[in-house]
């Protein structure tokens, strides 16, 4: 073998070692979703190697999707929304993890402060929209008025009924502007939900994630059941449907929401020169050593 032979093989040795590094990675965040949980590799009914498989591939494609989405100055808006624990978070995660922080950003606005509280309900969400070659990933939006609000109290009838009159209107009008928006729904059963949130209670790394407003979910179950209709209903538009994800096994939801996030947007591999890496220019001034 040649000394250039030889140094091309350390290379892919090394990028390989990379990817076995990002599949300890991905390997840590699924064994820290299975600790305690009974759908571990078994429950499941994804083997743990297929999953990285698919999801891998998923992610190459979700870099290609970056590149165009960079190259056009595309607009792409998602919405995640669903019940607590429903996995939206997690989903998340994957779509991000190997993109840009710069282009593809995740939006998780708090509750609203005082101020917030006096302007115009959609004006926190409206700024957090896309610019030409971005990606927002909204986990919860602007339909928070429809769930937690409408079903804690949080608004008045009178602002709930304006929020489900408007909102067609309002995507509507993001979409002629040139926002892709996409809207997903991820669903989970009653009985999932339930030891989804025992879990969470019996494992000290998540009690952190159960806030007073999942234990309210729990109890109001019903009720959230009956504003998820409604929402359903008045918002599903042909120009922004919603996409519901049977999300009561979790890998299986990342997959799926992933893959018909990519059959969503028309996309197109971006031709790229081959990239060779520049030799270093041998100035002398640089050559001296530290000062
Ligand atoms: P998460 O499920 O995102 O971890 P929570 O379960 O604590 O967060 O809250 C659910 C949603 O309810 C959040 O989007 C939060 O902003 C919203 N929320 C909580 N309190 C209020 C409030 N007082 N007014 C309006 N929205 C609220
Ligand atoms: P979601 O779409 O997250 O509301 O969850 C839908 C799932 O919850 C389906 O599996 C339904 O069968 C189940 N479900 C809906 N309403 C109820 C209810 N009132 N009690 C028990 N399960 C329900
Ligand atoms: C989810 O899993 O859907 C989100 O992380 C929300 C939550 O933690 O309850």
């Amino acid at each position: 073998m040649t000394s250039k032979h030889k140094e091309m093989d350390e290379w892919y040795r090394r990028a390989r070692e990379e990817i076995l590094d990002s599949m300890d990675e991905e390997l840590e965040m699924e064994l820290d979703d299975d600790r305690l949980a009974h759908d571990g590799e078994e429950g499941s009914s994804i083997p743990r190697n297929v999953y990285f498989k698919e999801l891998f591939r998923l992610q190459g494609e979700l870099v290609k999707l970056q590149d165009w989405v960079v190259a056009n100055k595309m607009k792409v808006a998602i919405l995640f929304e669903g019940r607590d624990s429903a996995g939206k978070g997690g989903a998340i995660k994957r779509i991000a993890q190997r993109l840009n922080p710069r282009v593809c950003k995740v939006v998780a606005l708090p509750a609203p402060n005082e101020r917030e509280r006096t302007q115009w309900y959609f004006q926190r969400y409206i700024s957090q929209l896309p610019a030409g070659g971005e990606i927002a990933l909204f986990d919860r939006s602007w339909y928070n008025r429809a769930g937690v609000e409408k079903v804690m109290g949080f608004c008045t009838k009178k602002e709930y009924e304006e929020f489900l009159r408007t909102v067609p209107d309002l995507e509507r009008m993001m979409i002629s502007s040139g926002i892709i928006l996409i809207k997903y729904w991820f669903s989970i059963s009653d009985d999932e939900q339930y030891s989804r949130f025992m879990m969470r209670i019996h494992d000290p790394l998540k009690q952190w994630k159960l806030s007073p407003m999942d234990l309210e979910a729990r109890r109001l179950w019903e009720a959230y059941t009956k504003a998820k209709e409604t929402m359903l209903e008045r918002t599903h538009i042909p120009e922004a449907p919603w996409w519901v994800v049977a999300a009561n096994d979790k890998k299986k939801a990342r997959l799926n929401c992933i893959s018909h996030l990519l059959a969503q947007i028309p996309y197109k591999e971006i031709d790229h020169p081959v990239i060779k890496l520049p030799a270093r220019v041998h100035n002398p001034d640089y050559l001296r050593g530290p000062v």
